[in-house]
């Protein structure tokens, strides 16, 4: 028989049951671990007392089983609502990002070099969506109002529900969790937070990343007036956690490299003696700091200089020497004290980021707004959007020219416009964002300016930024975005409890299965449905290679997806001849003929071409 493509996201248990099998063949019995022998094996690093250093809350096992939960959704293209849809690598997903995460682990397991993300602080006020373990995709249908379900209640996480931190911490363990897994070694991840729980944050970095990638806990100045109302201080900064994915140490020497950033005032260097070795600033030759180097130097002009009272000769006296030789010293008149030439070149290309960032140097509160007036032409539209430059500079530290970076909270797309405003300068850095369809309130700005949701304003506010960059001439090649919505599987998921309830259930169960695509759906959805399912990604290349079938080549090949509704021995030997690496077609579109499809089963293997169906 032919395999069937799982149309499950990735069994994460699985995976690491099988990362334990690797490392100790002996502990697995049967198939099941032996904890036992376990215990023996790690000796001394067993803690088995009940007592251990650990965070723990309310509802931390759901937590866990939470993202053992495998999601049977899918994300499908709405190529209308995308820019440039055919070119573009972005991708905005509209979605709950706990399901969309799940989704994303096939095709973007360690393919991520950033994550910003700036979740809801549990001020009180922000809404927390809830995830019902068991429901999980159902939920978040009902709540998109995808499935009818009247009066679905949304809640906000205030101190009367109890447990507020709890509930707050419930929602962000499996999204770090599985976000984790979709960055690369050589990634990093930073998180926006205020006091409420930054503390937390921490403890729940610590154990998702591991204490010993913590990285900083950088402080933003987000607003410089003074809340005169405040009852003790008003609050001036926030945070930003950042956690590599794997810190470089003497043991390791693969993982986050931070860049510097770019040294921006080089108005002290000039040239003015034409010196072949380029612009340059004068610099003192003592400093304050103890050197034990001690010698006279003797000016042109005959003064002979020991070194100054209560400082020190910063270099050495061959240095000293080298440096005259070679014409980098400024003597000065009299019986002044030389100055040597700094070199631009010389000093190191950039400069080390400070954990303290101003707003002269990351943007504020009131900066983050004024953009999004700019843009959207409306004020408020958004309760504290961030500064688009923050992010830039979060970006500069973090990545490289062509990285991938993911916002899974993204509010009004902040992230998004950072990065396509610094892709002029020729780099090709992609976003991936994804954001809730939180409904705008009431009566809010939001709403007033025609805005049904938040993921609304985040895709208006994208093209607003790309149709600006188009008119200012400096458009670029990749500008756009792929529009994406969290949606059910096009495949009816067969349902084998309720099928084996009685007799009459499993004939409803058939015969929902002689076709078993959901209705509505196009043969787009479906195709990208099998690309995700298949680990390929949302931006790989897509080719109709039959303009009369819908026959389509993913990535140069390595995938043919055939959804026609009827495949005949021709069809089969089409594609044998195309050896792609994989092929997958309809389960229905054989109609039965057990005679063709195992034979289509030996020749896909006698050709070396993994074959499934769906
Ligand atoms: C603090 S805001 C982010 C603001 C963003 N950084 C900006 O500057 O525009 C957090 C966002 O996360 C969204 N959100 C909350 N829960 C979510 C979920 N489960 N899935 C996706 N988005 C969610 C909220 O709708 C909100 O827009």
């Amino acid at each position: 028989m032919s395999e069937k493509l799982s149309l499950k996201s990735k069994d994460l248990l699985e995976e690491r049951i099988k990362y334990i099998k690797q490392l100790f063949p002996e502990v697995v019995t049967e198939g099941k671990i032996n904890f036992e022998k376990l215990r023996l094996i790690l000796g001394e690093e067993v803690n088995g007392t009940k007592e251990r250093y650990e965070l723990n809350w309310v509802g931390k096992n759901e937590a866990i089983k939470t993202i053992q939960v495998q999601s049977s959704g899918t994300l499908i293209p709405v190529i209308d609502e995308s820019i440039n849809f055919d070119k573009t690598e972005n991708i905005i997903i509209e979605g709950d990002n706990l399901e969309v995460l799940k989704i994303l682990q096939r095709s973007y397991y360690g393919k991520i070099k950033m994550i910003y993300i700036d979740p809801p602080y549990n001020t009180g006020n922000d809404f927390i969506y809830p995830d019902n373990f068991k429901e999980g995709l159902n939920d978040y249908l009902k709540y998109s109002g995808q499935i009818n379900e009247q009066g679905f209640q949304l809640s906000s996480n205030t101190e009367t529900t109890g447990r507020l931190h709890s509930k707050w911490l419930n929602m962000m363990y499996p999204r770090l969790f599985l976000a984790r897994n979709l960055l690369r070694d050589d990634g990093v991840i930073f998180v926006s937070i205020d006091d409420h729980e930054v503390k937390n944050l921490r403890y729940l970095l610590d154990e998702i990343f591991g204490e010993e990638n913590f990285v900083a806990e950088i402080v933003w100045e987000k607003v410089h007036t003074r809340k005169n109302s405040a009852k003790y201080f008003s609050d001036s900064h926030e945070y930003i956690l950042c956690y590599a994915k794997r810190k470089i140490t003497k043991e390791n020497e693969e993982g986050w490299v931070r860049n510097l950033l770019p040294r921006e005032n080089t108005d002290a260097y000039s040239n003015p003696d034409n010196d072949p070795n380029g612009p340059w600033k004068p610099d003192p030759i003592y400093a304050n700091n103890p050197y034990d180097a001690d010698y006279e130097i003797v000016k042109p002009n005959g003064v002979v200089l020991k070194r100054p009272p209560g400082k020190y000769w910063r270099y050495s006296e061959k240095t000293i020497k080298e440096a005259i030789e070679n014409n980098r010293i400024i003597w000065g008149e009299g019986d002044s004290y030389p100055m040597i030439k700094r070199y631009l070149k010389d000093v190191q290309d950039g400069l080390v980021p400070v954990t303290l960032f101003t707003r002269e140097f990351a943007g504020d509160n009131a900066l983050g707004n004024d953009e999004l007036k700019n843009l959207l032409g409306a004020e408020k539209l958004f309760p504290y959007p961030k500064p688009s430059k923050l992010i830039q500079r979060l970006i500069q530290i973090g990545t490289n020219e062509d990285d991938i970076i993911l916002d899974f909270f993204a509010g009004t797309g902040v992230t998004g416009d950072a990065i396509l405003n610094m892709n002029k300068d020729g780099g090709n850095r992609k976003f991936i964002l994804i954001q809730l369809p939180e409904p705008t309130k009431e009566g809010s700005a939001a709403r007033e300016a025609g805005y049904k949701t938040i993921s609304e304003i985040c895709k208006a506010r994208i093209s607003k930024v790309i149709q600006k960059i188009e008119e200012s001439g400096k458009s670029f090649e990749g500008i756009g975005f792929k529009f994406f919505k969290l949606t059910s599987s096009n495949f009816k998921i067969w349902d084998g409890e309720k099928a084996s309830q009685n007799p009459d259930e499993l004939a409803e169960q058939l015969r929902l299965f002689v076709n078993n695509i959901q209705e509505g759906r196009t043969k787009t959805d479906i195709l990208y449905e099998i690309m995700l399912k298949s680990g390929f990604m949302l931006t790989d290349k897509v080719e109709k290679i039959d303009q009369n079938k819908e026959l389509y080549s993913i990535k140069d090949g390595d995938l043919i997806v055939c959804l026609e509704d009827f495949i005949d021995k021709d069809l089969i030997t089409k594609i044998i001849e195309l050896h792609p690496k994989q092929f997958i077609c309809l389960d229905s579109a054989f109609h039965n003929q057990d005679q063709l499809k195992t034979n289509t089963v030996l020749e896909f293997k006698e050709a070396g071409i993994v074959f499934k169906t769906v």
